[in-house]
């Protein structure tokens, strides 16, 4: 492992880092959260989550990667003080792998029709009205499709590496993506009705703060940081020793949650926008639309309502959701790469090719019964999967690394740590209250 590749520069990092946390789960997950459990109280209580228990975890991650430059399973097998929790390590490991593969097999369906509702932006401007019926059409052919051009995307930049792929396409999509939502928002802010929603995602109504607010809320921050896979220990396992990593861990989770923030800003006013000109915003049950219908319905309906530079403002907005997904899919299939790379004689290329192509079929096999496996798959990962790999990576960072090397690690970057409240605090802080919390947070999703 001479030759591991890193990070070429500090902003590569939080833009790698960003890029993965920033995606679906920012842009759609976040404002339909927020509309579907209240608006404002959502947002405070998101706010809380993911500064007092998913930035801890994130940090978990960072310093394990750092310390043992691999991927998941080789790091916590090279943590690992004895037998028996070496092969708990390589189990976890090998269920973070599957889960992050899993994961991206549906983010990679979703992606793909972010990029139909772009190309359609483009055969509506040109009035080709059967592309764009094709291409909006809900078909397994347009599927497939487009999963796997995105899929292929994907591929061709992981298969160039950290500095080349992961970094250069990071730092160049990243800040595209603010300026064109940013432009949005102005648009947005302009047109009547948007102050209503405005209002609605600002001001906290406290009584909506209950248990499936709360429940809804660290599972977004969790899903948001891109947490418990191993995603953030493949970016940590690429970054120098002169990093400091608690610092770098507020910058990626303030970027994160800020962009979270600016999504729903557009996203909740837009809503009421659309309100305003005849859009019908509430379902049957009384709740605010969200999910599906609100990127796929409410959004084209606003953008129809614009006039003629509504085609441009769709093209814009869904190459945003296009940019925000590839940046994550691309930390998705690192992690599986990175294993395949460190642990077997293939290379880089090889790796990917065959890996993107189990994962391609495996997105295949979802569209092929869609009704019962897409929900399914969502479900596994997220809401079951991904906190009980965090309490498991919590667990291994506070009860089975040896505290003297964790502290060793925290130190190295930042060597007058020993003064502040991180060191103080987060030791502890991972050991007991991260896990009690994420369990809580766990079987009360399950019970619900
Ligand atoms: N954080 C990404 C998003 O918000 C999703 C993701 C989950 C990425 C897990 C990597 C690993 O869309």
């Amino acid at each position: 492992m001479a030759s591991r590749e890193q990070f070429s520069s500090r902003t590569g990092f939080i833009m790698a880092a960003a890029g993965s946390a920033i995606g679906l789960g920012n842009i759609w997950g976040f404002p339909t959260n927020t509309a579907s459990n209240g608006g404002a109280a959502f947002v405070l209580v998101y706010f809380l989550m993911a500064f007092c228990l998913a930035y801890p975890a994130l940090m978990a991650e960072l310093i394990i990667g750092r310390h043992s430059r691999s991927n998941i399973m080789t790091a916590l097998r090279f943590i690992a003080p004895n037998k028996s929790s070496r092969i708990l390590g390589t189990g976890i490991g090998l269920y973070g792998v599957l889960i992050a593969s899993l994961i991206l097999s549906f983010y990679g369906i979703v992606a793909g029709w972010m990029m139909t509702y772009l190309a359609e932006s483009v055969t509506n401007m040109a009035g080709w009205t059967e592309a764009s019926a094709w291409l909006t059409g809900f078909s397994f052919e347009r599927n497939m499709i487009s999963m796997g051009i995105f899929m292929l995307l994907t591929m061709a930049i992981i298969s160039s590496g950290i500095e080349g792929g992961i970094e250069k396409w990071s730092t160049r999509l990243m800040p595209m993506l603010l300026v064109i939502m940013v432009a949005l928002i102005i648009y947005v802010f302009t047109q009547p009705g948007a102050m209503e929603g405005l209002k609605v995602y600002l001001l906290p109504d406290i009584s909506q703060i209950k248990p499936a607010l709360i429940i809804d809320a660290m599972g977004q921050a969790f899903f948001s940081l891109s947490l418990g896979v191993g995603t953030m220990l493949v970016y940590g396992s690429y970054l120098s020793e002169k990093e400091n990593l608690p610092k770098l861990g507020v910058a990626v989770t303030l970027v994160d949650t800020g962009i979270a923030f600016i999504a729903g800003l557009l996203i909740i006013p837009a809503i009421y926008v659309a309100q305003h000109n005849g859009t019908t915003i509430v379902t049957d049950d009384g709740s605010l639309i969200a999910g599906p219908d609100l990127i796929f319905q409410i959004l084209p309906s606003l953008f129809n309502s614009m006039g003629d530079i509504g085609v441009f403002v769709a093209f814009a907005f869904f190459a945003l959701m296009t940019i925000a997904s590839l940046t994550s899919s691309i930390s998705m299939l690192e992690v599986p790469v990175s294993l395949a790379v460190e642990e077997t004689p293939a290379n880089r290329r090889q790796a990917t090719l065959i890996i993107g192509g189990v994962i391609f079929c495996f997105s295949t096999i979802i569209l092929l019964s869609f009704e019962t496996l897409f929900e399914f798959v969502i479900n596994l990962t997220t809401v079951y999967s991904q906190p009980i790999l965090g309490v498991m990576l919590c667990i291994f960072t506070g009860w089975i690394w040896h505290r003297d090397n964790l502290l060793k690690e925290i130190k190295a970057g930042h060597p007058e740590i020993e003064g502040t409240w991180f060191w103080k605090i987060w030791p502890g802080y991972v050991k007991f209250f991260c896990p009690i919390l994420i369990l809580l947070a766990f079987f009360q999703s399950i019970a619900s």
